[in-house]
C-alpha cells in the first residue's frame, strides 16, 4: 500500500532526515509523504523493532493519526477488546479491591472520548508497510549534526557514514542525541525514581486464581502507597497487559543516576517482595509474570524548546515524561502532526523555514509541557492512596478532569493559528481576505 502524495504538492527546495524509526519517526515519514515530501529516515537498529507490550491511545492519540493518514491502518489490527474507554477505574490495591475512583463517571463522557490499546508491535505492522523500504537506513546510530557553510547540516552516524538534510527532524526518543543540539549540555533528563515491572499474563490464568476485578474491557489502576498497577486487555481480551510501578520516595527527584541498564530482567522475587502485603488479585498478576522486565523510569524537565535553527525535535525526544496518564506517543503524534501540516504548507519552503520550526515550537512546547506536568501528578496522587495519603474521597477531588485537556483538544486550530501567526509575522503571504 502507498500513499497517495497530495495532488498539488509541489516539489520542495529542501532536504528532510528523521533521525530514529519509533512510533514518532515513522508515522512522521508518513505524514511527509501525504505532501509530496519523501523523508529519509535513519534508524540504529538493524530493523523497526518495539516492545512486546501494550500502548494506550486517548482520542487525542486518534485523532492525529486519522488526520496523518494512518489510523485506518491502526484500526485494522485492532480488535473490539482493544477499542476501548481509557477512563480508569481506580481500585485499592491492598485489601479486597475496593472501588476507590470510577474516572467514567466524573463526568459526561461519549465515543469521541474513546481510545485504544494496541500491541506495539502491531501498530508497526499496521504503519510499516506506508513507508518507502528506499528511504529507511538502518543501523544508522546518529552522534550528531552539524551544521555547514551553506546552512545545511551534516547529520554523522557512528559507522563513519554520514548524510545531508536542511532539515533534520529528531524523533530518536528518551535518550535523543538531537535534543543536545537543541538545549547544549544541560542536564535535563532525569531518572524519576521510579521503576516499571512489565508483564503480559492470559486473563485466563487470571481467572482460574479467582481474579475479582474485572479486566475485560477497562483500564483499571490498583492504587497504594508509593507503587501503584496498570492492568488493561489486550490481544482480543485474551491477555492482560500489566505495569506495576514502585517509587522511592526517600531520596530527591534528580539525586539518583542510573548507571546500569534502564531496561533489565530482573528475579521475579524482587517485584514480590516489593508488592507484599497487597491484595489477592494484584498479587495474583504478579506471581505471573515469570519473566518481569524493569524499567527505570526517566523523564525530561521541561524544555524551553524543542528546535533550533533547522533542527525539530518530535515526540519522546522533546518530552520523554512518565507513563501515568497513558499520553507520551498520543503528544508525539500531535507533535507530527502538526509539524506535517506546517513543513507541507504551500507557503513553506528552505527561505521561511526556521520561521516555520518557530511556529511548530509556539504551538507545541506549551502543551506537550503541560501533560508532561499532569502526568507526573497523577503519578504522585495514584501512589498516595491509603494512610497517611489520601482516602478515596480525596483521590476523586485530585484525579476529577485530569484528562479532558488532553483527550478533548483541537489540533486543526493550533494548525489555523499557528498559520495565522506566520502570516502575521510576513513569513506566509498575507491571508486573502
Ligand atoms: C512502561 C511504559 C509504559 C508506557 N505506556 C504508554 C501508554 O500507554 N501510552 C502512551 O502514549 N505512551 C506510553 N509510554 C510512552 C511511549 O512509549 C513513548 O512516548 C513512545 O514510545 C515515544 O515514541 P518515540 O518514537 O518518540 O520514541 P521511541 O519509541 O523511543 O523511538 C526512538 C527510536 O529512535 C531510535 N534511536 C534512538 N537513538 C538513535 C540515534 N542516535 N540514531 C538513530 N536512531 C536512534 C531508537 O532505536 C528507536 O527506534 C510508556 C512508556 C513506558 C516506559
Ligand atoms: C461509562 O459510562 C458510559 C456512559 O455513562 C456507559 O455507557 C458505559 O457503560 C460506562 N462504561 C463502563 C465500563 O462502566
Ligand atoms: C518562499 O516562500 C515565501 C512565502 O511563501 C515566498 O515569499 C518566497 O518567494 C519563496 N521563496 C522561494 C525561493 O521560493
Amino acid at each position: 500500500m502507498s500513499v497517495p502524495a497530495q495532488s498539488t504538492a509541489r516539489a520542495k527546495d529542501f532536504r528532510v532526515a528523521i533521525i530514529g524509526g519509533g512510533m514518532c519517526g515513522l508515522v512522521c515519514a508518513v505524514g511527509l509523504a501525504r505532501f509530496g515530501i519523501e523523508a529519509e529516515i535513519f534508524e540504529q537498529a538493524p530493523k523497526f523493532d518495539e516492545v512486546g507490550a501494550g500502548v494506550g491511545l486517548g482520542p487525542n492519540a486518534l485523532r492525529a493519526l486519522d488526520r496523518l493518514g494512518v489510523l485506518d491502518a491502526v484500526l485494522a489490527r485492532v480488535d473490539d477488546a482493544e477499542r476501548q474507554e481509557r477512563r480508569m477505574l481506580y481500585v485499592s490495591g491492598s485489601d479486597q479491591h475496593e472501588e476507590v475512583y470510577d474516572y467514567n463517571k466524573s463526568s459526561e463522557f461519549t465515543a469521541a472520548d474513546d481510545g485504544i490499546g494496541i500491541y506495539r508491535p502491531a501498530f508497526l505492522d499496521a504503519v510499516m508497510p506506508l513507508v518507502d523500504p528506499k528511504r529507511t537506513h538502518f543501523n544508522k546510530r546518529c552522534t550528531s549534526a552539524t551544521k555547514l557553510a551553506s546552512g545545511a547540516y551534516c547529520i554523522q552516524f557512528s559507522d563513519g557514514t554520514s548524510h545531508e538534510a536542511d532539515l533534520v527532524i529528531g524523533a530518536d526518543g528518551v535518550k535523543s542525541v538531537l535534543r543536545n543540539a537543541v538545549v547544549g549540555d544541560k542536564m535535563v533528563l532525569q531518572f524519576t525514581n521510579t521503576v516499571a515491572y512489565r508483564g503480559l499474563v492470559p486473563l485466563e490464568t487470571l481467572k482460574q486464581d479467582g481474579l475479582k476485578t474485572d479486566l475485560r474491557r477497562r483500564v483499571c489502576c490498583f492504587v497504594g502507597i508509593d507503587k501503584h498497577i496498570i492492568a488493561f486487555p489486550i490481544r482480543s481480551g485474551k491477555i492482560v497487559n500489566i505495569v506495576a510501578f514502585a517509587t522511592d520516595n526517600s531520596v530527591p527527584v534528580g539525586s539518583v543516576e542510573v548507571t546500569g541498564p534502564w531496561v533489565e530482567s530482573v528475579p521475579q522475587k524482587e517485584l514480590l517482595d516489593k508488592y507484599e502485603g497487597w491484595g489477592p488479585d494484584a498479587m495474583s498478576m504478579l506471581n505471573h509474570m515469570k519473566n518481569p522486565s524493569k524499567w527505570s523510569i526517566h523523564a525530561l524537565t521541561p524544555l524551553e524548546t524543542f528546535v533550533h535553527e533547522k533542527i525539530a525535535l518530535v515526540g519522546d525526544a522533546g518530552h520523554a515524561m512518565t507513563p501515568h496518564l497513558g499520553s507520551g506517543v498520543g503528544q508525539g503524534f500531535e507533535d507530527v502532526f502538526v509539524l506535517c501540516e506546517l513543513i507541507g504548507h504551500p507557503s513553506t519552503n528552505l527561505s521561511n523555514l526556521e520561521d516555520v520550526l518557530k511556529a511548530y515550537d509556539a504551538i507545541r512546547q506549551p502543551r506537550a509541557n503541560m501533560v508532561l506536568h499532569r502526568s507526573f501528578r497523577a503519578g504522585v496522587i495514584y501512589e498516595a492512596f491509603g494512610k497517611p495519603g489520601y482516602a478515596a474521597a480525596d483521590m476523586g477531588k485530585h484525579l476529577a478532569g485530569m484528562w479532558e485537556p488532553i483527550w478533548r483538544h483541537d489540533l486543526d486550530a493550533d494548525v489555523a493559528s499557528a498559520v495565522a501567526s506566520l502570516q502575521q509575522r510576513g513569513s506566509f503571504p498575507a491571508a486573502e481576505s
